[in-house]
């Protein structure tokens, strides 16, 4: 143990040497106290993400852009955050705001700038756009947020020929099309935030149904972020055991369909309730950012391009698990699912290649 400290006076270790250490620090001592050693690892990624640069412009300052850089500068996560918003009031403002919240603890700069700011950016963050209002589909604004990230990409160029971008403007995989496009970047390169948050929601509603951890619920919702999504429950696990088992083995059959209702309209409900979702998706994105910087290979279901390894649905940019590290995506996993959840994913791709066709993306 005494080794594994010895780098914060030296501040010599890299990231990954210093969380191997408390992994293995974990791996001897866990089984008895394992969230323990869970809150340790998470102390050690806040102290190296406080000794290391990480640049994070994000675009738009709206309450997804602002819920995004406040998540970011709670969790540590990155050294510098950047707003950038056409409204220059609004992100000098927002910065502001978000800045004085670190005069609670270590100063993260959290600042607004223009687009020269993307030059060194290690991560740029897409949020301009409109939102969908009740009523609205999110792919009703395709048209229009296509437009607006379409300039917005051409200014990151002038100053970041090789970007590294998260999309997380709706309709996220069809954004996404457009800001791979725009920029002609590799397509590991331009990844959205895709269906990371309605996993998570998944993941959620069902922990809460079953009443079990949240995080011993394993399973991914895959396809459009949007109506036609596809939970792939063949593929869900409490803990170790098939979805299938637990139910059998305590006899509590859980109700899909009502789940299934539930995160397709979760997103509608929260904008009929308060206007705006962002909360979800802002830790969502800081789940993605910490994958990135630390060059984790997490796997997560994000939107990107599909490569002709995929058949039919290559071309398709939409959200399949993927490892995420450093460079962006590095590899997309196709999940093993029944024939029926693969039937809804050729129409979850169809429908997303229809759009990407009609607006030539
Ligand atoms: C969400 O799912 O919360 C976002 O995509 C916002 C929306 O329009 O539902």
């Amino acid at each position: 143990m005494k080794h594994c400290w010895s780098w914060i006076d030296k501040r010599s270790f890299s990231f990954n040497h210093a969380t191997d250490c408390a992994a293995n620090f974990v791996n001897n001592k866990t089984q008895k106290n394992r969230k323990n050693a869970d809150s340790l690892i998470n102390r050690v990624n806040l102290i190296m993400n406080s000794f290391s640069t990480n640049k994070i412009v994000v675009i738009g300052a709206g309450n997804v852009g602002q819920a995004i850089a406040y998540t970011l500068m709670i969790r540590h996560q990155v050294s510098d955050i950047v707003i950038i918003d056409r409204q220059i009031e609004r992100s000098k403002s927002s910065a502001k705001d978000i800045a004085h919240a670190t005069g609670f603890f270590t100063q993260i700069p959290v600042r607004a700038g223009g687009y020269d700011e993307c030059r060194d950016a290690d991560l740029i963050i897409m949020t301009a756009g409109i939102n969908r209002k009740p009523g609205q589909s999110r792919l009703d604004l395709a048209r229009t947020n296509v437009d607006i990230v379409t300039g917005i990409s051409e200014n990151i160029m002038k100053y970041n020929p090789d970007p590294l971008i998260l999309v997380v403007t709706n309709p996220v995989d069809i954004v996404t099309a457009a800001v791979l496009k725009i920029t002609g970047a590799d397509k590991n390169k331009i990844f959205g935030s895709g269906t990371i948050l309605d996993t998570a929601r998944f993941r959620f509603i069902v922990s809460d149904i079953l009443k079990l951890g949240v995080t011993d619920v394993s399973g991914f919702v895959i396809g459009e972020h949007g109506d036609s999504h596809v939970p792939i429950w063949s593929n869900v696990h409490i803990g170790d055991l098939a979805l299938s088992e637990y139910e059998k083995q305590f006899a509590t059959p859980i109700d899909k369909n009502q789940i299934e209702e539930y995160i397709k309209k979760a997103g509608a409900d929260i904008i009929a309730g308060k206007g705006a979702t962002f909360y979800g998706i802002a830790m969502a994105v800081a789940r993605i950012v910490e994958n990135f910087i630390n060059d984790k290979h997490g796997i997560m279901p994000l939107s990107h391009k599909l490569g002709e390894e995929f058949g039919d649905w290559a071309g398709a940019v939409i959200s399949m698990p993927c490892v995420i590290g450093r460079s962006g995506i590095e590899k997309t996993i196709m999940p093993s699912m029944s024939d029926e959840e693969r039937k809804k994913m050729d129409r979850s791709v169809n429908i997303i290649k229809k759009m990407q066709k009609e607006l030539g993306l």
